[in-house]
């Protein structure tokens, strides 16, 4: 069985493969030279709505339950919230099947209530960032319904359709298809249509400009009410060559080359830059960035009008389940900052609602090291340059759940690949193994509200089991105690936010070669400051060559941070330096 194979086509590990980076741009240090936006110097906190709060019981997050939760959120100090889809949806994908885009899913409440919600965040200046799913739409939207009735529907094209006459259609990979088939044959009008994910969520053709239109609309519909921002999801893959060529033999799973960034993606955004960001204050994030630099550079520069911000997964890919190489995590940071130091912008991120916990993923969830490596980690994200977007929970040091059996799981591709295996005889055992880490249920149990029954998430029964951890792990023990990952995240948001050096201030990596920490520094307009991030559980050396005796601690993780040169596990400290 090809476990590891599993790993790449789990989509949110859509690899960027870097092919150049041809020219080392020039460094923008001074604050004249910066072009500042607040989606630049926001923190993101990510709510995956499914798992925040449930306030009527029914076991399901809700909008009044993140309503009910907004001073918290007020109280980490960020300035957005990213919301996952809470449109209508048959929920094959928890509301990545979109059956109405101007409607509230059912199990999430009202549209009274999403208006009563966005204005709870506007009065505590929090901004509101939509998912916008428009790759492909629910099987049961009205659009696909009516295009699936007969061949002259004025619907047909708003999906992609292959005549079963032509003979079966050139193979096309499915992420989450139990056959990895990303045709689905309809008898009724003897003709296959495309979907890159699920059987239920057939992909919208771009190519048609009705579909762009109501798409523009919709979009338009959401940034009336008062939106901030858009997170276009899965949008590299909405272009498509409509001829369908087959793929080179070997290459027709590619997902990344062979699928993304398809003809006419950049005159699909710069159309829906016309249409709708350029009317209104929002800010649009890409999911993904392409293949190359030059790709993401094309998404997000400025002067191209068409998305803010790029968001790769490079970096969040390299977690395996053996481990990762620290320095292939800091080669991995340090040339993104390098491609984008004068140009563009990046989204700093290593969790959200596709991948495993933070702390089980790139710390170290040992009751030992669980809590300092999960801080170490809040450092890091809140010190680089880019917009930090930070997943919810991890704020707690929320771990894995790990779940044994088939039965806990609820994520349908995990679900539907498990079926897969069954069927071709695959290594069932290593597969749970695989998932047991890897599974993006593991960072969507419910929010560890307190240690009552069901951590304070539900008074019914939780829709995906709870972390047992949560009588330790939650919020309420963890606002009571000032040495909590929760107050060091509040340190450190602040930190960023009274400290305009960590937003927009020049990266420089030190002690490169350091194979076990992260050492750089940031400095704007005569201000330096130095980081040090102890990626082992091991004391280990760090050797910046920075004379630091006068320099003052701002953060760190420890009571007593070290003074020697040789960190303690997972140790951070952030330093402002003087000369
Ligand atoms: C990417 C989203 O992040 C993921 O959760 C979803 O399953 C796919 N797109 C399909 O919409």
């Amino acid at each position: 069985m090809k476990v590891n194979t599993q790993l790449l086509f789990l989509l949110f590990s859509m690899v960027l493969l870097f092919v150049s980076c041809k020219t080392k741009p020039k460094e923008q240090t001074t604050d004249s030279s910066i072009d500042k936006k607040w989606w630049k110097e926001a923190v993101v906190y990510q709510i995956y709505p499914r798992s925040f709060k449930d306030s009527d019981g029914d076991g399901v997050g809700d909008l009044n339950g993140i309503l009910s939760k907004l001073d918290y959120i007020k109280s980490l100090g960020i300035d957005a919230v990213w919301l996952n889809p809470i449109y209508s949806s048959p929920n094959d994908d928890n509301g990545y099947d979109v059956s109405d885009y101007r409607n509230i899913m059912k199990d999430f409440g009202t549209m009274q209530d999403f208006d009563v919600l966005l204005k709870g965040m506007h009065d505590r200046n929090i901004k509101l960032v939509m998912d916008i799913v428009v790759n492909h739409s629910s099987d049961e939207h009205e659009w696909f319904k009516q295009s699936r009735s007969s061949r002259d529907n004025p619907y047909r094209n708003y999906y992609h359709w292959w005549n079963a006459e032509k003979g079966k259609p050139p193979y096309r990979y499915s992420l989450f298809d139990v056959n990895h088939d990303a045709w689905k044959y309809d008898s009724l009008t003897n003709a296959y249509y495309l979907h890159y994910f699920s059987q239920k969520q057939p992909d919208l053709n771009w190519e048609n400009p009705k579909v762009r239109h109501e798409i523009y609309d919709m979009m338009i519909f959401w940034a009336k009410k008062g939106v901030d921002g858009f997170r276009l999801d899965a949008f590299q893959f909405a272009a498509k060559d409509t001829l369908f060529p087959a793929f080179p033999k070997g290459f027709e799973k590619d997902f990344v080359k062979y699928y993304a960034m398809g003809p006419h993606l950049h005159d699909y955004l710069k159309e829906m830059n016309r249409e709708v960001f350029s009317k209104f204050d929002v800010m649009s994030v890409a999911e993904g960035a392409g293949n190359t630099f030059e790709d993401a550079h094309a998404l997000v520069d400025a002067d191209r009008n068409e998305l803010n911000m790029a968001y790769a997964f490079e970096a969040i890919d390299i977690a395996k389940p053996e481990g990762y190489s620290v320095l292939h995590f800091k080669e991995v940071f340090s040339k993104w900052d390098s491609a984008f130091a004068s140009k563009g912008w990046l989204s700093i991120v290593l969790a959200n609602h596709d991948q495993a916990r933070l702390v089980s993923r790139f710390g170290n969830d040992s009751s030992e090291f669980r809590d300092v490596s999960s801080k170490m980690l809040t450092t890091f994200l809140l010190s680089m340059r880019g917009t930090p977007y930070y997943y919810y929970g991890d704020e707690l040091g929320m771990t894995n759940a790990g779940f044994e059996k088939i039965e806990d799981y609820k994520d349908m591709p995990t679900l539907n690949e498990y079926q897969h295996q069954k069927n071709i005889g695959g290594d069932l055992k290593k597969y749970m193994e695989f998932i047991k880490f890897s599974c993006r249920d593991n960072g969507r149990t419910p929010m560890q509200w307190d240690s009552s029954i069901n951590a304070g998430f539900t008074s019914g029964t939780p829709w995906l089991k709870i972390n047992p951890n949560y009588k330790y792990i939650n919020v309420s023990a963890q606002e009571k105690d000032e040495n909590s990952c929760l107050n060091y995240l509040k340190k450190m948001v602040k930190l960023r936010k009274e400290n305009e050096v960590l937003v927009y201030g020049k990266f420089t990596s030190i002690d490169k070669n350091n194979p076990d920490v992260f050492a750089y520094t940031r400095e704007l307009n005569g201000k330096k400051m130095l980081i040090l991030l102890n990626f082992r559980s091991q004391p280990v050396t760090v050797k910046t060559g920075i004379d630091i005796s006068k320099a003052k601690t701002l953060i760190s993780n420890y009571k007593t941070p070290s003074v020697n040169g040789i960190l303690q596990p997972y140790e951070a400290i952030v330093y402002e330096l003087y000369n």
